[in-house]
């Protein structure tokens, strides 16, 4: 299993609740020794495509690749007061990201693979108001594309979904959110053990229950 973001927050919780149920289990950080112990760490900052390929090429196989790494964006972020510049940041790291890291993995993942993306409640098309929009745009678009992207890995049997991971008390959840990372963790590996074709390209909470785009 590789999971992007392993130093803290979600990606975290997930990488030390595979380890306890025996996944070996890769990540990546930006800083060396981020990850808890027993993960094989990759060093890369997610928005350099170069490197994330780079790692694709020195990578054993992969059977399930947890796109999480992400950030919520400038301060910045009303469609009337935008920093243009933080809300293509955060596309490269929301967006662009998976999608690349997803290419440099597929090579090493195996045919019956998945591919989990962390998307966010925030990117719900029904919800109509412009609050964190760079962050909303950010989520929406990387459903999209994974909803694409699971259609062109139908073929090999790579099931591909989105996770909603409800609010997490983490860095960027802050500490009123609902949800417990370790719970979150929880749910989001039953998902990564269990995703299969028929699930495919969609977009489920941490539960296992679907959910509109
Ligand atoms: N918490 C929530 O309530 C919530 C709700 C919905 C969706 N999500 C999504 O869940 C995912 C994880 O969120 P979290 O709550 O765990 O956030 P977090 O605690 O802020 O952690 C963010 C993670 O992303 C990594 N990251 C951020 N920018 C990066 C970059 N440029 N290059 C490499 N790594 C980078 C961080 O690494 P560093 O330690 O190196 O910064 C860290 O591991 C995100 O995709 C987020 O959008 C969270």
């Amino acid at each position: 299993m590789l999971i992007t973001g392993a130093g803290r927050g979600i990606g975290r919780a997930i990488a030390i609740e595979a380890l306890s149920r025996g996944w070996q289990v890769s990540g990546t950080v930006r800083q060396n020794g981020d990850a808890p112990q027993g993960v094989t760490e990759h060093l890369v900052d997610m928005r350099d495509r170069d490197r994330l390929r780079a790692i694709g090429t020195k990578l054993g196989p992969v059977d399930v690749l947890i796109n999480n790494a992400g950030v919520i964006g400038p301060e910045r972020q009303a469609t009337l007061d935008m920093d243009f510049d933080g809300f293509a940041d955060t596309f490269l790291i929301n967006t662009l990201a998976p999608l690349a890291m997803a290419q440099a993995v597929l090579p090493k993942m195996p045919d019956g693979g998945r591919i989990l993306t962390i998307s966010s409640q925030m990117a719900w098309m029904g919800y109509a108001k412009s609050d964190r929009i760079a962050y909303r745009a950010s989520k929406a678009a990387v459903n999209k594309i994974m909803q694409g992207l699971a259609t062109d890995v139908r073929a090999r049997q790579i099931a591909v979904a989105l996770i909603d991971p409800g609010w997490v008390r983490t860095d960027m959840g802050g500490p009123d959110a609902k949800e417990n990372a370790t719970q979150v963790a929880h749910g989001i590996l039953e998902i990564a053990s269990t995703l299969d074709m028929a699930q495919t390209g969609q977009f489920v909470r941490w539960t296992g229950e679907g959910r509109e785009f």
